[in-house]
């Protein structure tokens, strides 16, 4: 796992619902311009706060993978829903470590690592759940589906 690079213009995997292509897709432009801030001269702050748009993105990506996952008793659910806890823990605490040091190295490095990891899990994890899922009616616009998530918990 040490040389944990992947070319960002490596397209992402597809999977069977549009609506978690669109999600991925715009994690990923999320996390490119991030890259694009570090690289360039903007300051501490301003990467803070499009790290804050991220950890957000993310934890609604995967909050509303496990509610459609629980909605529809998706066996492997236990599965999917631990790699997403892990890689959640991982942002966050990659997350506190900027707002300490602001090390860029690190949180590029971070980057590097994270890249890889999302291409492994929509391969697996994001295509088995989209295939199984795609048997219902699930809508195609994430508003309609944070729709749902929405009443189930009232
Ligand atoms: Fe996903
Ligand atoms: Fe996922």
């Amino acid at each position: 796992m040490a040389s944990a690079t992947l070319d960002f213009s490596v397209n992402l995997p597809q999977v069977g619902l549009e609506f978690m292509n669109s999600v991925h897709g715009e994690e990923l432009s999320l996390v490119n311009q991030l890259l694009a801030q570090l690289n360039g001269d903007n300051n501490d702050a301003a990467i803070s706060a499009h790290l804050n748009v991220w950890v957000a993105h993310t934890q609604a990506h995967f909050e509303r993978e496990n509610f459609l996952m629980q909605e529809y008793h998706f066996f492997a659910y236990p599965m999917h829903a631990a790699e997403h806890v892990q890689a959640l823990q991982e942002l966050k605490s990659v997350q506190s470590a900027w707002d300490q040091a602001a090390n860029r190295e690190t949180l590029r490095a971070y980057i590097q690592t994270w890249r890889q990891w999302l291409q492994q899990h929509i391969s697996t994890m994001d295509f088995i759940t989209a295939q199984f899922l795609s048997q219902f009616p699930i809508p195609n616009e994430v508003t309609r589906i944070d729709e749902l998530r929405r009443h189930d918990t009232h």
